[in-house]
């Protein structure tokens, strides 16, 4: 499961697939984290860190941040355009903290199941040149296609929110607080 985990998948069954700290739910999650409540001690005592959860809400902040991205550059009626890029499994040094086992899985079947490097950087330099994508903005490609992510991926409001709870932590003034 780790090796098929990409943006793409977290965000098709992240409440299904992805195991999550504290209530398995990514996004209730990250709700209860970004609105300050905290967790109940009797609660927190079942909580426990998962590294794979942590990556797949990592991942769904990156898709989130840009949409929400996208949408502040459109009001201001700016023309730079932001999308996001799933480069598929890729054959890189990423898994090199992971449990050995895995790494030896990944050691006998990345030649046949992951793509090379230059095969994973492929959507990132569509994105970048692509003429197709002159003007396109808050889209999300994998293989060169744009297609849908997640549904809680839209959600507005957790877009909002994870935009404002970022400027609080590197504490910067949320110039966004005014755009709906
Ligand atoms: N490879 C894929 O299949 C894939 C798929 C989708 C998205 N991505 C994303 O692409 C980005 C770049 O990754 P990459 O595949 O190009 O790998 P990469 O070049 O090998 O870079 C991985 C980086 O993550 C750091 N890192 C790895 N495990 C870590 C851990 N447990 N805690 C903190 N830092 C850790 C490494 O730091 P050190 O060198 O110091 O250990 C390294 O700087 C990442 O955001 C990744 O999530 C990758």
């Amino acid at each position: 499961m780790l090796f098929s985990e990409t943006a793409r998948q977290l965000g098709g069954n992240l409440k299904a697939n992805v195991p999550q700290p504290c209530d398995g739910d990514g996004k209730r999650d990250l709700q209860r984290k970004w609105s300050g409540d905290s967790v109940a001690p009797r609660e927190r005592g079942r909580c426990s860190y998962s590294p794979h959860g942590a990556y797949a809400q990592s991942k769904l902040a990156l898709v989130l941040f840009t949409y929400r991205l996208q949408h502040l550059l459109t009001a201001n009626g700016s023309h730079v355009t932001a999308n996001v890029v799933d480069p598929g499994v890729v054959n890189t040094e990423l898994y090199k903290h992971v449990f050995w086992v895995v790494k030896v899985a990944k050691w006998m079947t990345a030649w046949i199941f992951f793509k090379t490097p230059e095969e994973g950087a492929s959507t990132t330099l569509y994105a970048a040149v692509s003429p197709e994508m002159e003007g396109a903005g808050g889209c999300y490609l994998y293989n060169e296609e744009r297609t849908k992510s997640a549904d809680v991926a839209y959600d507005e409001e957790l877009q909002r929110r994870l935009w404002t709870e970022s400027c609080k932590m590197v504490g910067i003034f949320d110039e966004s607080s005014r755009v709906p």
